[in-house]
């Protein structure tokens, strides 16, 4: 244990000091390659092996960890990151949740050829919004292989209302593919493992899967967890980020309740809870006081009988908690959509129009679409720059879906009440959602499910402009 305690990150003051074994990393990297974009990250999509903490495993990583290295930017101002292409294959970099010039979305075939073996590409853009965020690869399963990591965009007008921060990554990180885009997808239509005691109510009684057996939080496995080290009586922010491929988790902190001020990297009114759940491609925020030991921070995984497992540590030498977290803990309260109200009274303009998209899937059962196509011809909606759209979501397929669209945030309908701002919503079998899509940044622009099977088995559709 205490691998994590490197990767710290405090906090002094207004600016972030990272102390972070994967940051050490990018910094080496940039040293030896001149040619970088100034005071840029560069992300070297390379082969490598790494240790899961329990066990070491060949992947594919960004400079060779898993996660790849935190990024830090400041709202308004600019990210520049340099692609460097290590991979046996091609390759892109897509910035989840940033309303961000569409030439550097890392969309393959919509806005961007994706980079080739061998060739660079430049990431240079700006961040209008402060928040919690994330990158991946956005070619084929590659994110299911550890080419992710953090993105962390300061406020400088945020008053600094917590001591330190902790970024919680998860990842269901997928053993056993070998090297093409799809070598995941071919495993996963081989795949017959089932087990029918693994029901979640939660989900409308579907059964998980047992094919990711490795449940990490920053790239750590629960046999030698990430240690996040702090002091009774401190205020923390936990940045929680959800890059899974196939798998929603639903955390607590053992003997603390957890006050949400963030969706998806917009503020909400504070909504304190025992438990939360997070969807692929969602992002939570929360702040707590730390009482004195050591405490489980876990991440069941929805419908399957496995975890995330990491440790908060207050009292240096306080004992290994337990891997689990009581009951109460993990049920009294499951936060709702509809629990959750807009900090401010941002509310967009009223929409022109609706616009139904239906969730479905094809007989097969391995073939899902928005409107009942495939990604191939793929569902177009088409819009002008300015208008305010509404998205109703009609989800007809047995199974739950994270909608998410590029390029925007949206705002949840909570029936005639506004809801918060997000990126990326959880729509459970038989659920409609509506969201409004405020039209203000021309592209073209991937609307899909962030469950990466269902994404490369057709579930992906474009929203376009300008
Ligand atoms: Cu993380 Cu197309 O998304
Ligand atoms: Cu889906």
């Amino acid at each position: 244990t205490g691998g994590g305690l490197s990767r710290r990150l405090l906090f002094t003051g207004t600016f972030a000091v990272a102390t972070s074994a994967l940051t050490e990393v990018a910094t080496a990297d940039r040293r030896s390659r001149p040619r970088g974009p100034a005071r840029g990250t560069v992300l070297r999509a390379r082969p490598a092996t790494v240790s899961l903490g329990g066990r070491k495993v060949a992947t594919w990583t960004y400079g060779g960890t898993v996660p790849g290295p935190i990024i830090r930017a400041t709202a308004g101002g600019m990210v520049r990151a340099r692609l460097v292409n290590d991979l046996p294959a091609e390759t892109t970099v897509h910035w989840h949740g940033i309303r961000i010039d569409p030439r550097m979305d890392g969309a393959p075939g919509y806005t961007q050829a994706p980079t080739k073996p061998g060739r660079t590409f430049d990431y240079v853009f700006r961040v209008p919004d402060p928040g919690t965020y994330f990158y991946h690869s956005h070619v084929g399963m590659q994110n299911d292989r550890g080419l992710y990591g953090p993105l962390v965009v300061a406020d400088p007008r945020e008053p600094l209302g917590y001591d330190e921060e902790f970024v919680v990554l998860l990842d269901d990180w997928l053993d056993g593919i070998d090297g093409t885009p799809d070598d995941a997808l071919r495993r996963l239509n081989a795949s017959t493992e089932h087990d029918d005691t693994l029901r979640s109510d939660l989900l409308g009684g579907v059964t998980g899967e047992v094919r990711h057996p490795y449940h990490l939080v920053n790239g750590r496995m629960a046999e030698a967890p990430e240690v996040f080290a702090s002091r009774p009586g401190r205020t923390v922010r936990f940045r929680v980020i959800n890059a899974a491929a196939d798998t929603a988790y639903r955390v607590a902190l053992g003997g603390h309740r957890m006050t949400i001020t963030h969706t998806d990297g917009f503020p909400c009114a504070p909504a304190t809870v025992d438990t939360f759940l997070i969807g692929m491609g969602e992002r939570y925020d929360f702040v707590t006081r730390l009482g004195a030991g050591a405490f489980p921070l876990v991440a069941l995984a929805e419908g399957k009988q496995a975890r995330a497992f990491a440790i908060v540590r207050t009292t240096p030498g306080a004992r290994r908690p337990p891997r689990d977290v009581k009951v109460p803990e993990l049920e009294r309260r499951l936060l709702a959509y509809a629990d959750l109200r807009p900090r401010r009274a941002d509310a967009l303009p009223r929409p022109g129009r609706t616009v139904t998209v239906t969730l479905g899937m094809r007989p097969s059962g391995n073939e899902w679409t928005l409107n009942d196509r495939l990604a191939a011809d793929p569902l177009r909606v088409r819009v002008e720059k300015g208008e305010t759209i509404r998205i109703v979501m009609d989800n007809q397929s047995p199974m739950w879906h994270p909608m998410h669209l590029h390029g925007h945030t949206f705002q949840l309908r909570a029936g005639e009440r506004r809801g918060v701002r997000k990126d990326t919503v959880n729509i459970k079998p038989r659920e409609r959602l509506s969201v409004d899509v405020e039209c203000d940044n021309p592209g073209e622009w991937m609307f899909h499910c962030h469950n990466l099977y269902h994404q490369e088995q057709g579930m992906m559709g474009v929203l376009g402009y300008g």
